[in-house]
């Protein structure tokens, strides 16, 4: 079987953009602000934009809700692939995602689900040092 982390994009040597910050309500929106400053530097389809930003917001306040505490550090990274844009957001919690069914009358557990119908492929990996990287791989045309 294969696993979610073996599915890992593989980032290329140089062009990867990262962003470190500290866990805070703040690190949500500043993921978000780098990652639309990120593709405002290319020419991509507006909706695949849009997703983006839906993506890395979910991945940012999951990393800060339930992967880290404050001061630890959240790190986003947004790089090209040949199958699409890779966004990556490591925090320090060993703990690894539980995505659920999408509910129509939960009010919270839904983040992932949503994700997984917005990207083509998205995943989990724990880290040598500790800690994971959850990762999502965007359509290449939204
Ligand atoms: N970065 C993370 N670190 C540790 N646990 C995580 C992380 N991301 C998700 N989880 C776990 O996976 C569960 C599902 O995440 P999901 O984003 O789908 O729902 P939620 O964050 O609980 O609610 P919502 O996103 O709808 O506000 C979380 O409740 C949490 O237990
Ligand atoms: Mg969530």
């Amino acid at each position: 079987m294969i696993t979610r982390s073996e599915l890992r994009p593989t980032p290329p040597p140089t062009g990867v953009a990262e962003l470190e910050v500290k866990s805070a309500p703040e690190s949500i929106k500043a993921a978000r602000d780098f990652v639309a400053d990120w593709f405002a530097n290319g020419s991509f389809d507006r909706d695949l934009v849009y997703v983006a930003r839906t993506v890395v917001t979910e991945l940012a306040t999951n990393a800060h809700r339930h992967g880290s505490t404050k001061g630890d550090t959240i790190t986003t990274r947004i790089f090209h692939t040949d199958a699409g844009p890779v966004i990556e957001v490591l925090d320090a919690s060993a703990k690894l995602p539980t995505p659920k069914p999408l509910t129509l009358d939960g009010l919270t557990g839904r983040g992932l689900a949503m994700v997984d119908l917005m990207v083509s492929l998205w995943g989990y990996a724990p880290l040598p040092d500790g800690g994971k990287v959850v990762w999502a791989l965007l359509r290449a045309h939204a």
